[in-house]
């Protein structure tokens, strides 16, 4: 069987939207709360490990203006993502690029997105950092916003106990099993991946560690706008 970039989650790209909507609890909501946190002058947005392109597309239907440029290091994801940008009529306003996001924080300058961005948005991608990578490419984007400009991050978060471990695992399960399929059957699309480039499979930290890896960022009005068991959007402002 094919070896997945970290992150990738299915053994088959077309698997992902249905499947990450039936493995994870209230993905729709969570990604729209990070639209819903951007001012509504936002108009140049990074965003890193776009996967197939859903955070993209809300943003890109909420902000008329906006222009996206997406990072992803998977080839797979990235052409998903482009089919679906470009059946939807965005494709002007949006720029996908094969890039290791953890390149990107050890050096900026490599891939010529300059900087000054109104927002940065992540989701479900930066968990896959170990914490030294983590608080560099927090370090990076504080750096690469305009003053006011955001960075909100949707991330599963490590349990602050083993009690609630056992919590969120069972908030998971019975999610799963309110989409009405057999979550062994959704396992089953699953692959396998192994390390590449600056990622591994989930490397977790406690939201608590994220907010102060946030502050040390630079990062002001560092707030948790949504949290749902072991998921939470957490970010700030320049
Ligand atoms: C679970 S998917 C989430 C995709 C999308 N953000 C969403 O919420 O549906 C994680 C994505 O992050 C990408 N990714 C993980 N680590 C990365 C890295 N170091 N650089 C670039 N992309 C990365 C994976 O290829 C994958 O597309």
């Amino acid at each position: 069987m094919q070896q997945l970039f970290p992150g990738e989650v299915f053994a088959k790209t077309a698997d992902f939207d249905t499947g990450i909507r039936q493995l994870l609890p209230r993905y729709d909501e969570m990604l729209a709360v990070i639209t819903h946190c951007l001012p509504v002058t936002t108009h140049r947005i990074l965003e890193l490990g776009c996967g197939t392109g859903e955070l993209s597309l809300k943003i890109l239907q909420r902000f008329p203006d906006a222009q996206v440029i997406a990072l992803d290091y998977s080839p797979r994801m990235l052409q998903f993502a482009e089919t679906k940008i470009t059946a939807a009529g965005y494709q002007h306003r949006w720029t996908g690029m094969e890039a290791d996001f953890g390149e990107w924080a050890d050096n900026s300058s490599k891939l010529g997105i300059g900087s000054e961005f109104d927002a940065c948005v992540s989701s479900l991608a930066i968990h896959h950092l170990d914490d030294q990578m983590k608080l560099k490419l927090f370090q990076q984007i504080a750096t690469s916003l305009t003053q006011g400009g955001y960075f909100w991050n949707a991330d599963p978060v490590l349990p602050e106990s083993p009690t609630l471990a056992e919590v969120y695992k069972a908030a998971r399960e019975e999610w799963a099993s309110q989409q009405g399929v057999p979550l062994t059957e959704v396992r089953a699309k699953l692959g396998t991946s192994s390390t590449q480039g600056y990622s591994s499979q989930d490397q977790l930290a406690t939201l608590e560690t994220h907010l102060h890896m946030l502050t040390a960022s630079g990062f002001k009005t560092v707030t948790v706008p949504w949290k749902y068991y072991g998921l939470a959007v957490f970010g700030g402002s320049r």
